[in-house]
Protein backbone atom coordinates (compact mmCIF):
# COMPACT_ATOMS: atom_id res chain seq x y z
CA UNK A 1 0.00 0.00 0.00
CA UNK A 2 1.19 3.66 -0.60
CA UNK A 3 1.13 6.17 1.52
CA UNK A 4 -2.39 8.48 0.24
CA UNK A 5 -1.46 11.89 0.10
CA UNK A 6 -4.21 15.00 -0.26
CA UNK A 7 -3.70 16.90 -3.54
CA UNK A 8 -5.57 20.30 -4.22
CA UNK A 9 -6.31 21.09 -8.10
CA UNK A 10 -6.83 24.97 -9.10
CA UNK A 11 -9.45 24.17 -12.20
CA UNK A 12 -11.01 20.85 -14.08
CA UNK A 13 -8.00 20.14 -16.43
CA UNK A 14 -8.14 18.63 -20.03
CA UNK A 15 -7.68 14.82 -20.41
CA UNK A 16 -7.52 12.00 -18.14
CA UNK A 17 -4.69 12.36 -16.17
CA UNK A 18 -5.98 13.81 -13.04
CA UNK A 19 -8.00 10.68 -12.83
CA UNK A 20 -5.13 8.67 -12.54
CA UNK A 21 -4.32 11.34 -9.82
CA UNK A 22 -7.50 10.69 -8.01
CA UNK A 23 -6.89 7.00 -8.20
CA UNK A 24 -4.00 7.07 -6.06
CA UNK A 25 -4.80 10.61 -3.60
CA UNK A 26 -7.16 12.35 -2.49
CA UNK A 27 -7.41 14.80 -5.14
CA UNK A 28 -9.80 17.95 -4.42
CA UNK A 29 -10.37 19.84 -7.83
CA UNK A 30 -12.14 23.50 -7.50
CA UNK A 31 -15.43 23.20 -9.12
CA UNK A 32 -15.57 27.25 -9.45
CA UNK A 33 -15.75 27.98 -13.61
CA UNK A 34 -13.56 31.05 -13.03
CA UNK A 35 -10.18 30.37 -10.98
CA UNK A 36 -10.63 30.88 -7.28
CA UNK A 37 -9.88 34.43 -5.92
CA UNK A 38 -6.44 34.75 -3.87
CA UNK A 39 -8.69 34.39 -0.56
CA UNK A 40 -10.58 31.44 -1.99
CA UNK A 41 -7.64 30.44 -2.84
CA UNK A 42 -5.79 30.52 0.85
CA UNK A 43 -9.38 28.87 2.51
CA UNK A 44 -9.64 26.33 -0.30
CA UNK A 45 -5.35 25.63 1.00
CA UNK A 46 -6.54 25.72 4.61
CA UNK A 47 -9.23 23.87 4.39
CA UNK A 48 -7.89 20.80 2.29
CA UNK A 49 -4.22 21.34 3.59
CA UNK A 50 -2.73 19.48 0.82
CA UNK A 51 0.38 17.98 0.12
CA UNK A 52 0.35 18.87 -3.47
CA UNK A 53 -1.03 21.31 -5.27
CA UNK A 54 -1.46 21.98 -9.36
CA UNK A 55 -2.37 25.54 -10.42
CA UNK A 56 -2.68 27.41 -13.68
CA UNK A 57 -1.63 30.74 -14.75
CA UNK A 58 -4.56 32.51 -12.87
CA UNK A 59 -2.79 31.55 -9.60
CA UNK A 60 -0.95 34.01 -7.43
CA UNK A 61 0.99 31.78 -5.45
CA UNK A 62 2.52 33.85 -3.51
CA UNK A 63 3.78 33.54 0.39
CA UNK A 64 0.76 34.04 1.79
CA UNK A 65 -0.54 31.25 -0.29
CA UNK A 66 2.06 29.02 1.08
CA UNK A 67 1.34 30.02 4.36
CA UNK A 68 -1.92 28.68 4.46
CA UNK A 69 -1.11 25.18 3.22
CA UNK A 70 2.02 24.09 5.55
CA UNK A 71 2.12 20.98 4.45
CA UNK A 72 2.40 21.44 1.20
CA UNK A 73 5.73 19.87 -1.04
CA UNK A 74 5.07 19.81 -4.35
CA UNK A 75 3.48 22.76 -7.16
CA UNK A 76 2.80 21.62 -10.41
CA UNK A 77 2.39 24.74 -12.83
CA UNK A 78 -0.20 23.93 -15.37
CA UNK A 79 1.97 26.14 -18.04
CA UNK A 80 5.83 26.38 -18.85
CA UNK A 81 6.08 29.68 -18.10
CA UNK A 82 5.94 30.32 -13.91
CA UNK A 83 6.40 33.57 -12.83
CA UNK A 84 2.96 33.51 -11.04
CA UNK A 85 4.81 31.64 -7.99
CA UNK A 86 7.22 32.47 -5.60
CA UNK A 87 9.65 30.02 -6.76
CA UNK A 88 11.72 31.18 -3.99
CA UNK A 89 9.56 31.28 -1.03
CA UNK A 90 8.56 27.96 -2.13
CA UNK A 91 12.26 27.11 -1.88
CA UNK A 92 12.52 28.21 1.79
CA UNK A 93 9.45 25.97 2.24
CA UNK A 94 10.84 22.82 0.82
CA UNK A 95 8.53 22.73 -1.83
CA UNK A 96 9.59 21.45 -5.02
CA UNK A 97 7.95 23.60 -8.32
CA UNK A 98 7.82 21.60 -11.57
CA UNK A 99 5.90 23.28 -14.82
CA UNK A 100 4.77 21.59 -18.67
CA UNK A 101 7.38 22.33 -20.91
CA UNK A 102 7.76 21.01 -24.46
CA UNK A 103 4.15 19.94 -24.90
CA UNK A 104 3.07 23.33 -25.98
CA UNK A 105 5.84 24.33 -27.31
CA UNK A 106 4.37 23.79 -31.27
CA UNK A 107 0.78 24.78 -30.12
CA UNK A 108 2.15 28.49 -28.77
CA UNK A 109 4.79 28.69 -32.13
CA UNK A 110 1.58 28.10 -34.19
CA UNK A 111 -0.17 30.69 -32.29
CA UNK A 112 2.82 33.31 -32.35
CA UNK A 113 2.60 32.67 -36.13
CA UNK A 114 -1.13 32.74 -37.00
CA UNK A 115 -1.17 36.26 -34.88
CA UNK A 116 1.86 37.52 -37.11
CA UNK A 117 -0.28 36.34 -40.50
CA UNK A 118 -3.35 38.15 -38.50
CA UNK A 119 -1.43 40.80 -38.01
CA UNK A 120 0.53 41.19 -41.29
CA UNK A 121 -2.56 40.80 -43.48
CA UNK A 122 -5.25 42.91 -41.47
CA UNK A 123 -7.01 39.92 -40.56
CA UNK A 124 -9.44 41.16 -37.83
CA UNK A 125 -10.76 44.52 -39.75
CA UNK A 126 -11.19 42.57 -42.98
CA UNK A 127 -13.60 40.02 -40.95
CA UNK A 128 -15.26 42.55 -39.33
CA UNK A 129 -15.52 44.70 -42.80
CA UNK A 130 -17.47 41.80 -44.54
CA UNK A 131 -18.86 40.52 -41.54
CA UNK A 132 -20.75 44.14 -41.05
CA UNK A 133 -21.97 44.60 -44.51
CA UNK A 134 -19.08 47.18 -45.19
CA UNK A 135 -17.73 44.99 -48.27
CA UNK A 136 -18.70 47.03 -51.01
CA UNK A 137 -16.35 46.24 -53.87
CA UNK A 138 -12.91 44.61 -54.63
CA UNK A 139 -10.15 46.96 -53.88
CA UNK A 140 -6.66 48.39 -55.64
CA UNK A 141 -5.36 49.73 -52.79
CA UNK A 142 -7.18 49.90 -49.18
CA UNK A 143 -6.55 47.98 -46.29
CA UNK A 144 -3.31 46.93 -47.66
CA UNK A 145 -1.06 44.65 -45.44
CA UNK A 146 2.76 43.83 -44.98
CA UNK A 147 4.31 40.66 -46.36
CA UNK A 148 5.58 37.95 -44.53
CA UNK A 149 7.26 36.15 -47.34
CA UNK A 150 10.63 37.28 -46.99
CA UNK A 151 10.34 39.77 -44.05
CA UNK A 152 13.34 39.85 -41.39
CA UNK A 153 11.92 38.32 -38.24
CA UNK A 154 13.18 38.95 -34.81
CA UNK A 155 12.72 36.76 -31.39
CA UNK A 156 13.50 37.51 -28.19
CA UNK A 157 14.27 34.58 -26.30
CA UNK A 158 16.50 31.45 -27.23
CA UNK A 159 14.25 29.12 -25.94
CA UNK A 160 11.97 26.70 -27.21
CA UNK A 161 9.18 28.42 -28.75
CA UNK A 162 11.68 31.32 -29.93
CA UNK A 163 13.34 28.45 -31.94
CA UNK A 164 10.16 26.57 -33.12
CA UNK A 165 8.52 29.71 -34.10
CA UNK A 166 12.00 30.03 -36.43
CA UNK A 167 11.52 27.08 -37.70
CA UNK A 168 8.11 27.95 -39.12
CA UNK A 169 9.62 31.42 -40.51
CA UNK A 170 11.75 29.25 -42.36
CA UNK A 171 9.03 27.72 -44.87
CA UNK A 172 8.51 31.67 -45.38
CA UNK A 173 11.89 32.19 -46.66
CA UNK A 174 12.24 34.98 -43.60
CA UNK A 175 15.57 36.23 -42.11
CA UNK A 176 15.61 35.59 -38.82
CA UNK A 177 17.54 36.99 -36.25
CA UNK A 178 17.06 35.88 -32.21
CA UNK A 179 18.33 37.85 -29.43
CA UNK A 180 18.79 36.04 -26.12
CA UNK A 181 22.18 35.85 -23.72
CA UNK A 182 23.76 33.33 -25.90
CA UNK A 183 23.63 35.15 -29.37
CA UNK A 184 25.45 38.17 -30.97
CA UNK A 185 22.57 39.79 -32.08
CA UNK A 186 21.92 42.90 -29.75
CA UNK A 187 18.57 43.81 -28.69
CA UNK A 188 19.14 47.49 -30.34
CA UNK A 189 19.55 45.76 -33.45
CA UNK A 190 17.19 42.98 -33.38
CA UNK A 191 14.71 46.18 -32.53
CA UNK A 192 15.95 48.52 -35.74
CA UNK A 193 15.99 45.07 -37.78
CA UNK A 194 13.12 43.23 -37.62
CA UNK A 195 9.92 43.71 -39.74
CA UNK A 196 8.15 41.35 -37.15
CA UNK A 197 9.51 41.08 -33.69
CA UNK A 198 8.15 37.98 -31.19
CA UNK A 199 8.58 37.48 -28.07
CA UNK A 200 9.55 34.51 -26.63
CA UNK A 201 11.21 35.21 -23.21
CA UNK A 202 9.89 34.51 -19.62
CA UNK A 203 8.62 37.28 -17.28
CA UNK A 204 11.77 37.94 -15.09
CA UNK A 205 13.11 41.29 -13.51
CA UNK A 206 15.12 41.59 -16.32
CA UNK A 207 12.66 41.27 -18.85
CA UNK A 208 9.87 43.22 -17.27
CA UNK A 209 8.93 46.38 -19.27
CA UNK A 210 11.81 45.50 -22.10
CA UNK A 211 9.58 46.83 -24.91
CA UNK A 212 9.23 49.94 -23.29
CA UNK A 213 9.15 53.84 -25.02
CA UNK A 214 12.49 53.81 -25.95
CA UNK A 215 12.23 49.83 -27.54
CA UNK A 216 9.27 51.27 -29.42
CA UNK A 217 10.80 53.75 -30.81
CA UNK A 218 13.86 51.90 -31.97
CA UNK A 219 11.66 49.78 -34.21
CA UNK A 220 10.68 50.54 -38.08
CA UNK A 221 7.71 52.58 -38.28
CA UNK A 222 6.11 49.74 -40.23
CA UNK A 223 7.37 46.80 -37.86
CA UNK A 224 4.69 44.70 -36.06
CA UNK A 225 4.79 43.28 -32.53
CA UNK A 226 3.96 39.98 -31.59
CA UNK A 227 3.65 38.61 -27.69
CA UNK A 228 2.82 35.11 -27.04
CA UNK A 229 5.10 35.19 -23.50
CA UNK A 230 3.95 37.52 -20.85
CA UNK A 231 1.79 40.72 -20.72
CA UNK A 232 4.96 42.36 -18.16
CA UNK A 233 6.86 41.99 -20.79
CA UNK A 234 5.74 44.96 -22.73
CA UNK A 235 4.91 48.23 -21.17
CA UNK A 236 1.42 48.52 -22.09
CA UNK A 237 0.99 52.39 -21.77
CA UNK A 238 3.94 52.81 -24.13
CA UNK A 239 2.55 50.36 -26.55
CA UNK A 240 -0.58 52.17 -26.94
CA UNK A 241 1.00 55.45 -27.45
CA UNK A 242 3.05 53.74 -30.42
CA UNK A 243 0.16 52.34 -31.47
CA UNK A 244 -1.78 55.79 -31.42
CA UNK A 245 1.41 57.74 -33.08
CA UNK A 246 1.85 55.32 -35.66
CA UNK A 247 5.47 54.40 -34.59
CA UNK A 248 5.28 50.77 -35.51
CA UNK A 249 2.41 49.51 -37.81
CA UNK A 250 0.13 46.78 -35.25
CA UNK A 251 0.82 44.75 -32.29
CA UNK A 252 -0.87 41.25 -31.75
CA UNK A 253 -0.46 39.84 -28.21
CA UNK A 254 -2.40 36.64 -26.62
CA UNK A 255 -0.86 37.98 -22.89
CA UNK A 256 -1.71 41.07 -21.56
CA UNK A 257 -1.40 42.30 -17.83
CA UNK A 258 -3.87 42.01 -15.73
CA UNK A 259 -5.44 39.11 -18.07
CA UNK A 260 -8.15 40.35 -18.91
CA UNK A 261 -7.61 43.68 -19.12
CA UNK A 262 -10.50 45.88 -17.92
CA UNK A 263 -12.30 46.87 -20.51
CA UNK A 264 -11.83 50.75 -20.42
CA UNK A 265 -8.09 49.68 -20.33
CA UNK A 266 -6.50 52.72 -22.82
CA UNK A 267 -4.62 49.85 -24.69
CA UNK A 268 -7.75 48.46 -25.93
CA UNK A 269 -8.54 51.49 -27.75
CA UNK A 270 -5.17 51.59 -29.60
CA UNK A 271 -5.75 50.87 -33.80
CA UNK A 272 -3.74 48.10 -35.25
CA UNK A 273 -4.32 45.72 -32.25
CA UNK A 274 -5.27 42.28 -32.03
CA UNK A 275 -5.65 41.12 -27.87
CA UNK A 276 -6.54 37.41 -27.58
CA UNK A 277 -7.44 35.86 -24.43
CA UNK A 278 -4.09 33.81 -23.46
CA UNK A 279 -4.67 30.94 -25.87
CA UNK A 280 -1.55 29.98 -26.46
CA UNK A 281 -1.41 26.50 -25.43
CA UNK A 282 -4.98 25.73 -26.21
CA UNK A 283 -5.40 23.07 -28.19
CA UNK A 284 -6.55 19.27 -27.23
CA UNK A 285 -3.57 17.97 -27.70
CA UNK A 286 -1.39 20.25 -26.18
CA UNK A 287 -4.06 21.04 -22.89
CA UNK A 288 -4.45 16.77 -22.34
CA UNK A 289 -0.24 16.33 -22.40
CA UNK A 290 0.44 19.21 -19.96
CA UNK A 291 -2.25 17.41 -17.64
CA UNK A 292 -0.14 14.16 -17.59
CA UNK A 293 2.92 16.74 -17.45
CA UNK A 294 1.78 18.39 -13.99
CA UNK A 295 -0.03 15.10 -12.64
CA UNK A 296 3.97 13.39 -13.39
CA UNK A 297 5.39 15.66 -11.24
CA UNK A 298 3.05 15.63 -8.21
CA UNK A 299 3.11 11.86 -8.31
CA UNK A 300 7.28 12.32 -8.40
CA UNK A 301 7.11 14.61 -5.84
CA UNK A 302 4.96 12.50 -3.41
CA UNK A 303 6.81 9.65 -3.95
CA UNK A 304 9.55 11.31 -3.07
CA UNK A 305 11.73 11.83 -6.23
CA UNK A 306 12.60 14.47 -8.34
CA UNK A 307 9.94 15.88 -9.93
CA UNK A 308 10.62 15.22 -14.34
CA UNK A 309 9.82 18.85 -14.79
CA UNK A 310 11.61 20.69 -12.50
CA UNK A 311 11.85 24.43 -12.25
CA UNK A 312 14.85 26.10 -10.13
CA UNK A 313 14.38 28.83 -7.81
C1 LIG B 1 1.23 29.58 -20.71
O1 LIG B 1 1.17 30.76 -20.75
C2 LIG B 1 2.37 28.85 -20.31
O2 LIG B 1 3.32 29.43 -19.78
O3 LIG B 1 2.36 27.63 -20.48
Amino acid sequence: MHAVSRCFVTRALAGGALDRLAERHETTVWSGDLPPTPEQLRSQLAETDPEALICTVSDRIDAAALDAAPRLRAIANYAVGYDNIDVAAAAERGIAVGNTPDVLTDATADLAFALLLAAARRLPEAIALVRDGGWVTWEPSRDLGAAVHGATLGIVGGGRIGAAVARRAAGFEMTVLTHSRSTETTFEELLERSDFLSLHCPLTDETRHLIDDDALTRMKDTAILINTSRGGVVDQQALARALHERRIAGAALDVTDPEPLPADHPLLQAPRLIVLPHVGSATVTARQAMTELAVENVLAALEGAPMPHAVSP
